[in-house]
């Protein structure tokens, strides 16, 4: 097994020789602007990780896992536009550098890469990785309407966030430990037991950003801080804080929500201090563990060589208390 880094590694090499037409220049260069400021690179490196672990030629799987990658990238394109954001990866939106259009038809660009890039496996496994890809992509853009319906909704239970963020992040979390078993040519019982141990970790994954959104340090994490409260965005913590809240803490909760003209400088600070006086991120960090260690439960279902079970679990390990 490589470790995480070499898995990176191949994931950016690839990624650095994308060929990008030179023209037109409006729609490929913020495509190469959004692809090589980073990121983390968590979906290619579960690709290679997932292939190398069931026995398969790590070579076979980079152009995939950089399709997911380019996938991931496209849904970050038009995810800022609906969230409004300013900040990803430390640096101007492509919405904000660009604009509206230029987000919504570089990330259509993208989407038809990503699907060149996952396409190129071998015939026999084609046909389920686009089965695979397809449906992961449907999902996800489900889970992203639920999240913007539940912005002007006061009602959204528990349990309908737990699936909203399933459809928007951890399908694709799944898929990529999928796919790279697929490539692989791993059983279905492998390949499924890593799609369950990729969800989980996408359940725990969603949550920290969650968390990240309110506590994080903006230079660390990328992204500005508060952008969900701002939004009014049924997270873990507003959930449970409006669940929570009793009194003067529920009036004062409710009157955040329902200001649409709140100031940013006011806002985050006072549902910051609402969420901490409720004990949210405590909550959160106990939900976080639960995920995880359901991830590790569907871990020990796929048989594997102990050394690539640690990778996983090292992986998976690494994310707890993430940062960025
Ligand atoms: C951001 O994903 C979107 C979420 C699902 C939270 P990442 O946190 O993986 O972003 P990058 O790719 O590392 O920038
Ligand atoms: C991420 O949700 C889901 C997708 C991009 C599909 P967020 O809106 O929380 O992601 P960030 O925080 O902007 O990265
Ligand atoms: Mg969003
Ligand atoms: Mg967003
Ligand atoms: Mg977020």
């Amino acid at each position: 097994m490589l470790s995480l880094e070499e898995y990176r590694k191949l994931a950016n090499d690839e990624i650095a020789a994308i060929p990008y037409p030179a023209t037109p220049n409006g729609l490929y260069e913020p495509i190469a602007y959004t692809m090589d400021l980073g990121g983390k690179r968590l979906r290619p490196a579960l690709v290679l990780m997932a292939c190398e672990a069931m026995g398969g030629d790590v070579k076979k799987a980079v152009k995939p896992a950089v399709g997911l990658e380019l996938f991931h990238n496209f849904t970050l394109l038009h995810d800022d536009v609906m969230d409004n954001a300013d900040v990803r990866r430390g640096k101007p939106t492509v919405h904000r550098r660009w604009n509206d259009n230029t987000a919504i038809l570089s990330g259509d660009a993208m989407l038809t890469m990503s699907s060149q890039y996952v396409a190129q496996v071998e015939p026999a496994v084609l046909p389920e990785m686009m089965r695979l890809f397809n449906q992961t992509a449907m999902e996800i853009y489900e889970g992203q309407q639920y999240d913007m319906d539940f912005e002007v909704r006061n009602n959204v239970t528990l349990e309908e966030y737990i699936d909203m963020i399933r459809l928007k992040t951890s399908v694709l979390i799944g898929c990529a430990c999928k796919m790279g078993a697929l490539i692989a040519g791993a059983s279905e019982a492998n390949a499924q037991a890593l799609y369950e141990t990729g969800l989980y970790l996408g359940l725990a994954f969603q949550l920290q950003d969650d968390v990240l959104d309110v506590w994080g340090d903006e230079a660390t994490f990328g992204k500005a801080i508060g952008g969900d409260i701002m939004n009014n965005k049924k997270t873990f913590l507003l959930i449970g804080a409006m669940q929570k809240a009793q009194g003067d803490d529920a009036n004062e909760l409710r009157r955040w929500i329902n200001n649409d003209y709140a100031l940013r400088s006011e806002k985050v600070p006072a549902v910051t201090a609402l969420y901490e006086r409720l004990g949210m991120r405590e909550a959160a960090d106990e939900a976080i563990k639960r995920y995880d260690d359901m991830a590790f439960d569907a871990l020990s279902k796929v048989e594997m060589s102990d050394e690539a079970r640690e990778a996983f679990v090292q992986l998976i390990k690494g994310l707890v208390g993430r940062k960025k």
